[in-house]
């Protein structure tokens, strides 16, 4: 009989979970999550459902989220399997925030919320660029809630996306930490949130004299977490905010080196590819040719002191160097 076999009963949660923007038009733009295993077991599967979908819905501007569950039928009526489901993914939601099934009450708060919501005060961008026409503003903000609450809001219900789209991720502990920051690519004419990134300063302790007598205030710049939302990934978005970071960084004297906490292959490629960008842009690739056509041996000192110039650390400015010296033919 089919209602006892256990696959019948046995879903992805990864093809459960359904995402959706809610664009100005009220369109709803509709993606998969890579990972749902910190929310539903490592299988990543739920059993006790036939056509079980999560609807989790977001406002594209408010960012508001909205949860559904529906199925066809439950194990033997089983509601509390349903709680479980629920229960699960409500840990990982701002709680007092989100609204549960009721849809009309969600589109009436986002409503009324779209109706007062303004952008970020203009003394957090930190850059402006322009897209297909369209202009983009990146915003930057402390995150333990001293430089703007609402923005402590916004991070509460895009936080999930972290989980669902960068491997290993977990949720950052920011409340007694001042030195966690918030990078936020808004659009400036519809007000949507495009996406974000999470970075921390550390203290840089070693090597330091090499390179500056001057030891105080001295930190690695490091990116955490990094997220475009998929409805505006492959449109540039992405460099275009590591850009932002990198260029704040780079004209900062408190920081001296730029590194990345676990970068995927996705992130490799775009950081690749935008710091070859601006050493072409700076010469770098000149002077490298030029150093090589020499003769010179490359003496660890001339490339430290480069790398330092760059605030790119070891590991990817070596990696850097190989690249431009194989696009040499050398
Ligand atoms: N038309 C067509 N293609 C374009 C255009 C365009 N106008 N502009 C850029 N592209 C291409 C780029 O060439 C690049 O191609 P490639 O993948 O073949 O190298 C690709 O689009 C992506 O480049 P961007 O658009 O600049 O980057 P995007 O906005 O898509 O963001 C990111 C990349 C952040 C990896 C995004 O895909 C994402 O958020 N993924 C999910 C989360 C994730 O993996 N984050 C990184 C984890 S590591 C960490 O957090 C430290």
């Amino acid at each position: 009989m089919d209602g006892f076999r256990p696959e019948t009963w046995t879903i992805s949660s990864n093809e459960a979970l359904k995402i959706s923007i809610i664009d100005e038009e009220d369109k709803a733009i509709q993606f998969k999550p890579l990972f749902t295993y910190p929310i539903y077991g490592d299988k990543e599967e739920i059993f006790g459902f036939k056509d079980l979908v999560i609807h989790l819905v977001f406002d594209s501007i408010t960012m508001k989220p909205f949860l559904n569950i529906k199925c066809e039928s439950i194990l033997n009526d089983d509601v509390s399997i349903e709680r479980d489901v629920k229960e699960k993914i409500m840990k990982f939601l701002p709680v007092d925030d989100i609204i549960y099934k009721d849809e009309i009450k969600w589109i009436d708060c986002f409503q009324d919320e779209r109706s007062r919501y303004t952008l970020p005060d203009s003394k957090f961008k930190v850059d402006e660029y322009e897209l297909k026409g369209e202009i983009f503003g990146v915003y930057k903000f402390k995150l333990n809630g001293y430089s703007d609450n609402k923005i402590n809001k916004l991070f509460k219900r895009i936080q999930i996306f972290t989980l669902l789209f960068i491997e290993a991720a977990t949720y950052i502990n920011y409340e007694d930490e001042p030195n966690w920051e918030l990078y936020v690519t808004f659009n400036m004419q519809n007000k949507k949130f495009i996406g974000f990134a999470t970075s921390y300063k550390y203290w840089q302790y070693e090597g330091n004299e090499t390179f500056d007598k001057d030891t105080r205030y001295k930190y690695n710049g490091k990116i955490s977490q990094f997220l475009i939302l998929p409805p505006y990934q492959h449109c540039g978005h992405g460099s275009l905010l590591y850009e932002s970071l990198y260029k704040g960084w780079l004209k900062d004297d408190g920081i001296i080196e730029i590194t990345v906490e676990d970068p995927n292959e996705n992130f490799d490629d775009l950081r690749d590819r935008n710091d070859l960008k601006m050493l072409s842009r700076e010469g770098f690739f000149q002077e490298l040719y030029d150093k090589v056509d020499e003769k010179e041996l490359l003496d660890t000192e001339w490339i430290d002191d480069k790398r330092l110039k760059y605030k790119i650390e070891k590991r990817q400015f070596d990696r850097i160097i190989e690249m431009i010296l194989l696009h040499m033919g050398l």
